[in-house]
């Protein structure tokens, strides 16, 4: 359990014990944990839980005991190596870490598990949101396990898996003819109306604390797969960014880990990948700027990525610098492409977001900045059951059982296409 609650940006205090939003500053809080006291919390004991969800790192989660997670079994997502077919055998030490295995298909349950936990233990009965999908479908159904009312705002062409799976968990949905961003703006408003907790990601201090178990996992499996006692981290994570909650979340399990004395210094490079439609955290890189702003006329099919503003844009700047990596935009076509690669030679039917960061990875082996040697890890953030609006069905044969010629019916399908 968390003993402080620290501003991201001034370090000022902010109690731990009532429901915060953001600090005073208006900059995202951050939990803080009395890690050097931590003496019986070890990698072993870790390894020797039976849990296999992110709760088995309740120590550095907001709870006193892991029986008070709102929990539907989050985390522990297969980490696979990439077979080395077509360009992945470009790569000699390629993982997908797939987090669409999670509850509610996608990384965004790990963050509800947690702010939803936190937020009952505090007595909020009704929790909103803005979402570009994911986080929605996610609300829903953590707010339905805890037993407490959830109402969205999503963009009103926002998937509609996403949309039917809010509804389904209970919760109120709104369509804004908007952007994330304004979807926040309503929010925030109806927040002050009606007395709802604003769950925003990065405007309470908790949704972050369960997208870093993410860096805790990571240290775990790359070790696991490598055969190593020691805890490893890859030379590169690759991370599709909207709000960047995941990305400053592993970052700070890195930190975290370092404190309890798990790992040393060293850290992965970390590579923001954004969409070119959208792109406000490549551009800031770009320019050396700390704060990103508004990215105009924001579009792009991966709805995931399409988040013109980020209230943590200057954490990840930071992030960016300090651990040497660098930020990066594909195209629709690119990461479409980089999707059905993922599934037809992988098996890993990904979201876009996830065909965005092989994509990148490509790109960054071309450009000499991933070498192939390195151990290079890319986030497929959630699963492609939310995005089958966005496939065809071309190279489906159609088959009459009563044909008298079933069977060379079958061989003019299969010569229709190379199989
Ligand atoms: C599948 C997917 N990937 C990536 C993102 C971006 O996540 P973050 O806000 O942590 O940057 C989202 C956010 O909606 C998402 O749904």
């Amino acid at each position: 359990m968390h003993d402080k609650l620290e501003c991201s940006l001034t370090g000022e205090s902010h109690d731990p014990a009532v429901l915060q939003g953001l600090s005073r500053a208006g900059k995202p809080l951050l939990a803080r944990y009395p890690l050097h006291q931590m003496r019986d919390f070890t990698p072993d004991v870790v390894r020797r839980r039976q849990d296999r969800s992110m709760w088995r790192f309740h120590e550095v989660l907001p709870v006193d005991s892991p029986d008070q997670a709102v929990s539907l079994g989050e985390g522990g997502t297969p980490f696979l190596r990439a077979i080395p077919r077509g360009e992945f055998a470009r790569f000699d030490h390629l993982w997908v870490k797939d987090e669409g295995a999670n509850p509610t298909q996608s990384f965004k349950a790990r963050g509800m598990s947690a702010a939803i936990t936190r937020a009952l233990a505090l007595g909020v009965r009704t929790v909103a949101l803005p979402s570009a999908g994911n986080a929605a479908g996610a609300a829903a159904a953590y707010a339905a396990r805890a037993g407490i009312k959830c109402v969205i705002f999503v963009p009103e062409d926002t998937p509609p898996a996403n949309i039917l799976e809010s509804v389904a968990g209970g919760a109120r949905v709104f369509l804004v003819n908007g952007l994330i961003n304004d979807c926040g703006r309503i929010c925030r408003a109806a927040c002050d109306e009606f007395g709802w907790f604003d769950l925003s990601t990065l405007k309470e201090p908790f949704r972050i604390e369960g997208k870093k178990t993410m860096g805790y996992e990571l240290a775990f499996d790359l070790a696991e797969a490598l055969g190593s006692s020691e805890l490893q981290l890859p030379d590169v994570i690759l991370y599709p960014t909207g709000g960047g909650t995941g990305l400053i979340g592993m970052w700070k399990a890195f930190a975290e880990m370092q404190q309890l004395g798990w790992i040393g210094s060293k850290r992965p490079r970390m590579v923001v990948v954004q969409a070119e439609g959208c792109a406000p955290i490549v551009r800031a890189f770009e320019r050396g700027d700390r704060e990103a702003g508004v990215f105009a006329n924001a579009a792009t099919i991966a709805s995931g990525l399409r988040v013109p503003a980020a209230v943590g844009d200057f954490l990840m700047a930071d992030i960016l610098r300090e651990s040497g990596g660098t930020a990066i935009t594909v195209t629709d076509e690119e990461l479409m492409r980089g999707t059905l690669e993922l599934s037809s030679e992988q098996g890993i039917h990904g979201a876009p977001e996830a065909g965005a960061v092989w994509r990148a990875a490509v790109r960054l082996l071309d450009q000499g900045w991933i070498r192939s040697s390195e151990q290079v890890v890319l986030f497929c953030t959630g699963a492609a059951v939310k995005y089958n609006h966005l496939l065809d069905a071309d190279g489906v044969i159609r088959l009459n059982q009563n044909s008298s010629q079933l069977l060379a019916d079958l061989k003019a399908g299969l010569s229709q296409s190379e199989f």
